[in-house]
């Protein structure tokens, strides 16, 4: 029996890869499930399991265009905010996406909501906000909080808007700040990259920096039970919360996992180097490390290991793409 304690929900960038696995689980759960989306990575094909349920209904509108029409809050209890440019990596050259799509963007939605009847906001944010942090694992406590690349600092931006929102307009807040989240559907990061460039290139494949950088990755499936998890935090305001798996893993692992996938396992795996000591590129955490112990105070458990997640996931995108 489900433990979902609403009954209706607004998922902005819900066509896209952890908004759409959201929006099956809730539309599954006869929660009432509203999607805003620009389509701008997001698919419909995303969402071909909630296109014809009676409880489902889809808006096609961009954040940063939304005019009087309203009726995407009309009735909604919970907005789940995960529309964004999610891309780390194009940031470097393109600074002003960040700022537009996800600090501004998340102002004009936080605009509509204050007056609406919207009682709980659950915004996505990153473990990008951390930076280079210097205690490993990392909790939701540590500070001060100085992100190495724009999407990191657009999303810390964006953690203090709604926290100020939700003060002044008595709104509960849950902010999320997942590692790197990955599984079907997934359209961006380490494992797409890496398929795609075997895709084109069945001999070599190159990964960006030294092959060291450690990450945690989680698997969609343990990301949307965390996710739900999170709501059952109390009525306290605001509240942080790390989503990740227990582990890190280098990601020289990860490319001999999808290369394993791949059915070419004696392929030539080479590293560029990188820079600043390995980093794949400026802007990338060389190692991160959560501490995931708050949110699992609430009962939450990730099932995969990174690495596991790093196989299930290469299999999935492989059958996806291949
Ligand atoms: N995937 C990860 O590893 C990860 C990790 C930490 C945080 N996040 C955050 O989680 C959220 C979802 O990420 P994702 O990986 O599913 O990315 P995604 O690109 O698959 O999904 C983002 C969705 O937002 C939509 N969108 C973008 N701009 C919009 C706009 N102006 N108006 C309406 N819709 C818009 C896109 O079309 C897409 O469907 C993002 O906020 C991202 O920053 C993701």
């Amino acid at each position: 029996m489900s433990d979902i304690e609403f009954n209706s929900a607004l998922i902005t960038g819900g066509a896209g890869f952890i908004g759409s696995h959201l929006a099956d689980k809730l539309v599954n759960e006869g929660i009432e499930t509203k999607v805003l989306d620009n389509f701008a990575t997001g698919r419909k094909d995303n969402l071909l399991g909630c296109m014809d349920k009676q409880n489902f209904s889809l808006f096609d509108l961009d954040l940063g265009k939304l005019g009087n029409q309203e009726d995407y809050l009309e009735n909604v209890e919970v907005v789940f905010h995960m529309a964004a440019d999610p891309e780390v990596r194009t940031g470097y050259d393109n600074p002003k996406s960040s700022f537009e799509q996800n600090i501004v963007n998340t102002f004009n939605l936080l605009q509509r909501i204050k007056h609406s009847k919207v009682k709980k906001i659950v915004f996505a944010s990153s473990s990008s906000v951390y930076g280079d942090a210097k205690i490993l694992p990392t909790n939701e406590e540590y500070g001060p909080l100085c992100p190495i690349s724009h999407y990191g600092a657009s999303k810390l931006a964006c953690e203090a808007i709604v926290s100020s929102f939700c003060y002044n307009y008595d709104i509960d807040g849950i902010i999320l700040r997942p590692a790197n989240v990955i599984g079907s559907r997934g359209r961006h990061g380490l494992i797409w990259d890496l398929v795609h460039k075997l895709k084109n290139d069945k001999n070599r494949l190159e990964v960006l920096g030294d092959g060291k950088q450690t990450k945690s990755f989680i698997h969609i499936s343990d990301m949307i039970k965390g996710i739900l998890q999170s709501m059952k935090k109390g009525e306290d305001g605001v509240e942080i919360f790390n989503v990740g798996s227990e582990d890190g893993v280098e990601i020289i692992n990860v490319a001999k996992i999808v290369c394993k996938n791949m059915k070419l396992p004696n392929i030539e795996i080479f590293t560029t180097g990188g820079i600043e000591n390995g980093r794949g590129w400026k802007g990338d955490i060389k190692i991160a490390h959560l501490d995931i112990s708050k949110l699992k105070n609430l009962g939450w458990q990730p099932k995969l290991s990174s690495l596991e997640a790093a196989d299930v996931t290469s299999q999935e995108i492989i059958a996806e793409v291949i």
